[in-house]
């Protein structure tokens, strides 16, 4: 029974990445077509067939390919990914080491031009230098860090006027109980002497 279910579960998982043509994709063989469908970063399929010889993802509004997503197509022997507004930013680093590492003429260079941000416009991506690249991500990494440098200063001064605070008010409070201490003492004592007085008289008159 259960090593049924693992065999189940097995081809299941294998089957999806081996056999079924992407959604939205066609397949002709081992070609899968997904081009001119308006697919986004995030509505391309998460894997394509391990098998695939031919892949087309050309004229779709991708920017981004996730990370890995081209890793396992050992059997590919070309690819099209021009047309599509790629942005050079940090995201298009897998893209670029993916295509500087495939042999030449497995994907055309040519087309698979950046669109975004506007420094590094209709650049090729394989030609972008990593310090390009990462000047873009920089700007993010230190607008990050400016704020939460920020917000740490802003929390430390927040803290130091709540200590401030506690120290004034345990000051006041402390002198205000010894002020009181005192008054209730300087009652009792004068109301003693009073009542001393006020017994005195009596004592006089019961005389
Ligand atoms: C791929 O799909 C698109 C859109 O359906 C179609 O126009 C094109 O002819 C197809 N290309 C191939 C080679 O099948
Ligand atoms: C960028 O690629 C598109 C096709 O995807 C092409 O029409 C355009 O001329 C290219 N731009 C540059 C500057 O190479």
């Amino acid at each position: 029974m259960k090593e049924l279910l693992l065999l189940c579960l097995l081809l299941l998982s294998g089957g999806q990445r081996s056999l079924a043509c992407p959604h939205l994709c066609s397949c002709h063989g081992a070609q899968v077509n997904c081009s001119s469908r308006s697919l986004t970063s995030s509505s391309l399929p998460t894997s394509f067939p391990a098998g695939t010889t031919e892949l087309r993802l050309h004229n779709n509004r991708l920017s981004t390919l996730p990370n890995g997503l081209l890793d396992g197509l050992s059997s590919l022997r070309s690819i099209s990914l021009h047309g599509n507004p790629w942005a050079c930013d940090c995201s298009v680093l897998y893209l670029r080491a993916w295509l500087l590492r495939q042999p030449a003429g497995l994907a055309s260079h040519l087309g698979v031009n950046c669109s975004s941000p506007p420094g590094l416009r209709g650049r090729l991506v394989v030609y972008l230098t990593e310090e390009e690249v990462l000047e873009s991500c920089h700007y993010w990494y230190c607008d990050l860090a400016l704020a939460s440098q920020i917000c740490l200063f802003v929390f430390v001064v927040v803290q130091a006027a709540l200590l401030v605070a506690l120290i004034i008010f345990l000051r006041k409070f402390e002198r205000l109980s010894r002020e009181a201490k005192r008054t209730t003492e300087e009652s009792f004592t004068a109301g003693e002497s009073q009542r001393e007085n006020e017994y005195a008289p009596l004592k006089d008159s019961s005389i």
